[in-house]
């Protein structure tokens, strides 16, 4: 019997070009658009370090140069922080030093499923993670350790899964499976972006995934898809008629950040939960709605 590997290694895509936020896009990466004091791939990079990834893979592309700073040491502004004394920031802009990153370029933005592929000659032969840094998981959750625990349990790709409105269906790959246990489903397919009316179901594939390397040599073979893109959902179906995949229904709470109410969102929350704003933030939202409420717009 093959013995399961632990998942070391974790790819994060981060080479789309953003153009639900543009113009803020144009030249800077989305991934590095702020949620309180953290840009938003931070919040996947802790996710994935709290659960033993040892092997950061980040995909980047053109104007993406500012997350491979963003993870580099910043001598200048430790010099200046350290003679101002201000530990607390050394040590919070210090937290991540030990982590080792590789930075592959996708030449061009050709699609999630080529994004990954791009990060083989690094993965080689292992099971891997793939998380996507838009779609933020309440970081006192577990979706991401409970995925990794499933996995161990069946030896099967692990898909996260969330119920999803109907008018935001047309928007994510659905899956149609079969319930195996609490929150598990063994998926009998999958369809990337359906109208609502061919909707498998109300479960959406959302941006976390443990992935074996088989992923890799369909990922190869594909053409384009839906939009001219290689599809990762068209890979998963394909991979579907070789190997059982799982779905986990996560029920937490999660903010797709990649379009701007998600993200704003993402951002009253994130900052009702951080001790340092959340008072003043409360406050402030208290009186917006006071004045909403009396039909006042400014
Ligand atoms: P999205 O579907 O959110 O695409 O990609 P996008 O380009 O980032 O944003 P929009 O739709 O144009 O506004 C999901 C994830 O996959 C990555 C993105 O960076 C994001 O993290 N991705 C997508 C790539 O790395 N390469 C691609 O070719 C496409």
């Amino acid at each position: 019997m093959a013995m399961k590997t632990r998942i070391k290694k974790a790819i994060f895509p981060a080479a789309g070009l953003g153009t639900r936020f543009l113009p803020a896009t144009k030249a800077s990466p989305k991934e590095m658009l702020p949620i309180v004091d953290k840009p938003m791939i931070q919040y996947a990079i802790e996710e994935a370090t709290a659960c033993g990834i040892e092997e950061f893979i980040i995909i980047t592309g053109k104007y993406k140069r500012a997350i491979e700073d963003h993870f580099d040491s910043a001598y200048e502004l430790e010099e200046s922080l350290k003679r101002s004394g201000k530990k607390r920031l050394l040590e919070e802009i210090n937290r991540l030093n030990r982590i080792n990153f590789a930075y592959i370029r996708q030449r061009a933005a050709l699609g999630l499923g080529h994004a990954i592929l791009c990060a083989r000659p690094f993965v080689k032969d292992e099971p891997f993670a793939v998380l996507l840094s838009d779609d933020i998981i309440d970081p006192e959750d577990t979706l991401f350790k409970d995925m990794i625990n499933l996995y161990k349990e069946l030896d099967c790709p692990i898909l996260a899964l969330q119920q999803v409105q109907k008018e935001e269906i047309h928007r994510y790959g659905v899956i149609d499976g079969l319930k195996e246990g609490d929150g598990v489903y063994k998926i009998n397919n999958l369809v990337e972006k359906p109208r609502v009316e061919d909707a498998p179901s109300d479960m959406a594939i959302i941006g976390r995934y443990i992935l074996m390397p088989d992923i890799f040599e369909i990922l190869e073979g594909l053409g384009p898809g839906r939009g001219g893109e290689i599809q990762l959902t068209d890979a998963l179906q394909r991979l579907l008629k070789k190997r059982s995949i799982y779905g986990y229904l996560f029920t937490g709470r999660r903010y797709d950040a990649g379009n701007k109410v998600g993200y704003l969102k993402a951002t009253i929350d994130l900052a009702l939960k951080n001790p340092q704003v959340s008072e003043p933030v409360k406050e402030y939202i208290i009186e917006v709605a006071s004045r909403l409420k009396k039909g006042i717009r400014r």
